[in-house]
């Protein structure tokens, strides 16, 4: 299991790539995310001037062009194109694409896991266009050679580079590129009449957290780094790729004080990903590494005893990626975590998602506007009072169609955290339901594409109303969301119900509250007492309907990255379990993408995480309880919760997690 460590740090990343990334843990969190907002809100105002450059931005239709290609020519007309379109412009300035387009993994991820809807055209910054396409297709067509050709058809190359384009297309790369940067390591030594200023890829995030400082460091050889090496105190140690892993070079040398290391590639090998592998990855070490080319100049002069220093630099770049939807529009791709053309399918994998969503909502429904681009901020969120139209009982469903972005129109202007947004609806203000939990999501680090269609339909008696007020909020420390929000009422397909006994048919007429989640301590199952219930007259199903999320980080990183199991008891035999089983796989979130979950965001939003995903709805979980139960009014029925880590009460020694649930029985008849 990785430390959650790594998975808070990760967030600086991309973006502010100089500020020295802090750890967040346990209580220092809150006060970590308020100085992080207000830091980067200079950063977003920034961001927000450079939007107002010439060409097309984000959200805008994508103009017609056509661009020459290796065999012949690539138009793009605005309504032809089915799918989608990923638009890439390499560089070999960039040890990150050049990593990129050389690990077999990644290209593999391209060839194997390209949705068919979409394709891709690639094109080079550099005067060297020629050779870069030649080379980017020879790249591909090796890898696809052993398994799929099919996906050939859909990959472009253009052989023209992006300044001598003349359409749109450089604007784009030109003036999109708030995120993209080019990092380098600069060596000087004594002798040299000039820096030599080459291309670096630092080490994966998950298991090297530290940056390298805005210093100068001295430097020296320790050969392949696979032993301990004495007297390298202080310096930024020159090894060797080969002979022993990653992982034990950079061990080594944090265990000999180096400040740290710069791999070298052997002559003729690409940059690679630092990574570590299996239980390495146990460990954090905490010096930073990056990996580069082997510099002849610096070589020779480390070995004739020449001090040599680098420092580390990085400079903006045109970015890499932008892309045209299957609505024709145009959409940054976020944020790539490591070399990797993964990145690439799960934004298209996402298109798909959003191409699907726009149909969902084409199907007929009683839609009742409830928020249209409203800021929520604050304590206050994002409030509105909204009538219901009447005849609500005809209707046995009920969605919720919610849209979270920005103040700006690039993702440079979002909101940097993942936190959890709640809608609270309140139809009697008297009554015991008023401001019940309607909807959760988790918000995206620093995406504003996310839209999600919820089914909340056993909540319906919440609405049985003519008037109701709702409240959508985040923590009001959180940069602004701009929030959009409908109410769709509609009747179930009948065709998708599961029995076709006329159960499809029944409707949600009551509802009542079980449990609240809380502290996630070794009292936790204590605050819990069995409730004793009678199921209504007339009730033909009961249904157990809970909204539950685990977060913070205690030792075990519950409950954000641990495994936890939930249990609701009835009548003290009936065990319904719901277990967050891929809370901290390092994957767990890309898998659901294709439902919705925002892809490369500016934070680690690939983790698994307990009970939910950043930048996407959380799922109530449904289950059918009327078989557990008395029907009969004159028997009651027992119902008790709780909360397991590993299948024990939880007993955190430090800084407990929390649960955040909303239960209810739903009473259909
Ligand atoms: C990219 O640059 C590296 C060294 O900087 C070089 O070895 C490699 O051949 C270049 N690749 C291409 C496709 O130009
Ligand atoms: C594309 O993928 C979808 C789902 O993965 C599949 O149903 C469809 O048949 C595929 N189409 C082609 C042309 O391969
Ligand atoms: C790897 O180890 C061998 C044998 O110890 C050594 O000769 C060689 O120089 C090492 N390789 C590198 C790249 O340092
Ligand atoms: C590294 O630093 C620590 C703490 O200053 C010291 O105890 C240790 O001996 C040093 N190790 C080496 C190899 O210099
Ligand atoms: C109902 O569901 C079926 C199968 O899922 C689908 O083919 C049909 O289009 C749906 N009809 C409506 C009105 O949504
Ligand atoms: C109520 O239902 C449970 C489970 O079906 C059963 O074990 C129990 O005996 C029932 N209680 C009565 C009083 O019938
Ligand atoms: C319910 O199931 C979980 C695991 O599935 C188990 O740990 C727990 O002890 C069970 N509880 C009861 C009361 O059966």
């Amino acid at each position: 299991m990785i430390l959650l460590r790594s998975k808070l740090s990760m967030l600086w990343f991309l973006f502010v790539v100089t500020v020295q990334m802090t750890e967040v843990l346990g209580k220092s969190k809150l006060i970590e995310y308020e100085a992080c907002e207000s830091r980067d809100n200079t950063v977003s105002l920034r961001s927000n001037k450079a939007s107002t450059a010439p060409g097309p931005e984000p959200g805008d239709l994508a103009a017609a062009f056509a661009v020459r290609t290796l065999d012949g020519e690539f138009s793009y007309q605005p309504g032809a194109v089915r799918g989608s379109l990923v638009i890439h412009a390499f560089t070999n300035k960039s040890g990150f694409l050049e990593c990129m387009w050389s690990s077999e993994s990644s290209l593999t991820s391209l060839v194997q896991d390209l949705p068919n809807s979409t394709q891709v055209l690639f094109l080079s910054l550099d005067d060297s266009a020629v050779s870069d396409a030649l080379w980017m297709r020879e790249q591909v067509q090796r890898v696809a050679m052993h398994s799929k050709k099919e996906v050939l058809s859909r990959l472009h190359f253009c052989p023209m580079p992006v300044f001598t384009l003349g359409n749109w297309i450089p604007n784009v790369f030109y003036y999109w590129g708030v995120a993209s940067r080019l990092s380098q390591a600069v060596f000087t030594s004594e002798g040299w009449k000039m820096p030599v200023v080459i291309k670096r890829l630092d080490a994966r995030y998950d298991w090297l957290t530290t940056r390298w400082d805005q210093t100068s460091y001295e430097m020296i050889d320790a050969g392949d780094g696979c032993d301990p090496s004495p007297s390298v105190t202080g310096a930024v140690v020159w090894v060797s790729e080969g002979n022993c892993s990653f992982f034990t070079k950079v061990q080594n040398m944090a265990k000999s004080n180096a400040s740290g290391v710069l791999v070298y590639a052997l002559p003729g090998n690409p940059i690679q990903d630092m990574n570590c592998v299996g239980d390495e990855c146990n460990s954090m070490l905490s010096i930073p590494a990056s990996m580069v080319h082997q510099e002849p100049s610096v070589a020779q002069a480390l070995q004739s005893g020449e001090p040599v220093y680098v420092t580390f630099q990085s400079t903006p770049s045109p970015s890499f990626f932008f892309s045209i939807d299957q609505q024709g529009v145009l959409a940054e791709m976020g944020g790539f975590l490591y070399p990797s053309f993964s990145f690439i399918n799960w934004q298209a994998q996402w298109f798909d998602f959003y191409a699907d969503l726009q149909t969902k909502l084409q199907h007929p429904a009683k839609v009742v506007s409830v928020f249209d681009k409203v800021q929520m901020q604050g304590e206050k969120g994002a409030v509105a009072t909204v009538d219901l139209p009447s005849g609500l009982w005809d209707f046995d469903m009920l969605e919720l169609d919610a849209a979270l972005s920005c103040p700006g129109r690039r993702d440079s202007s979002c909101a940097h955290w993942d936190h959890t947004v709640q809608l609270f609806v309140c139809c009697d203000p008297l009554g015991p339901y008023c401001n019940t939990e309607l909807g959760r999501w988790i918000t995206a680090f620093r995406r504003g594409i996310g839209r999600w269609l919820t089914d909340v339909s056993p909540l319906l008696p919440l609405l049985d109303s003519s008037k109701c007020t709702l409240t959508m909020k985040t923590v009001p420390w959180a940069m602004p969301w701009i929030v959009s929000l409908n109410l769709r009422f509609s009747v179930r397909n009948q065709t998708d119900g599961v029995t076709g006994n006329g159960e499809d048919k029944l409707r949600p007429f009551r509802l009542m509250s079980l449990y609240n989640g809380g502290t996630f301590d070794k009292n936790y199952n204590k605050r819990f007492e069995p409730i004793k219930f009678l199921v209504p007259v007339s009730t033909k199903k009961v249904e157990l309907y809970a909204v539950i999320t685990a977060h913070g980080s205690d030792e075990n990183s519950c409950g954000e990255f641990c495994v936890t199991s939930h249990h609701f008891l009835f009548n003290a035999v009936f065990n319904n379990t719901l277990i967050f089983d891929s809370a901290g796989s390092p994957l767990g979130c890309t898998l659901r993408v294709k439902e919705g979950a925002v892809p490369n965001e500016h934070g680690t939003w690939l983790y698994g995480r307990g009970g939910w995903c950043d930048g996407l709805q959380v799922n109530p979980w449904r289950t059918d309880i009327t078989k557990q139960l008395n029907m009969s009014m004159s028997e009651s029925n027992t119902v008790v919760y709780f909360g397991l880590f590993k299948g024990q009460d939880p007993n955190p020694s430090k800084e407990p997690g929390y649960i955040i649930m909303s239960s209810f029985l739903v009473f259909y008849k």
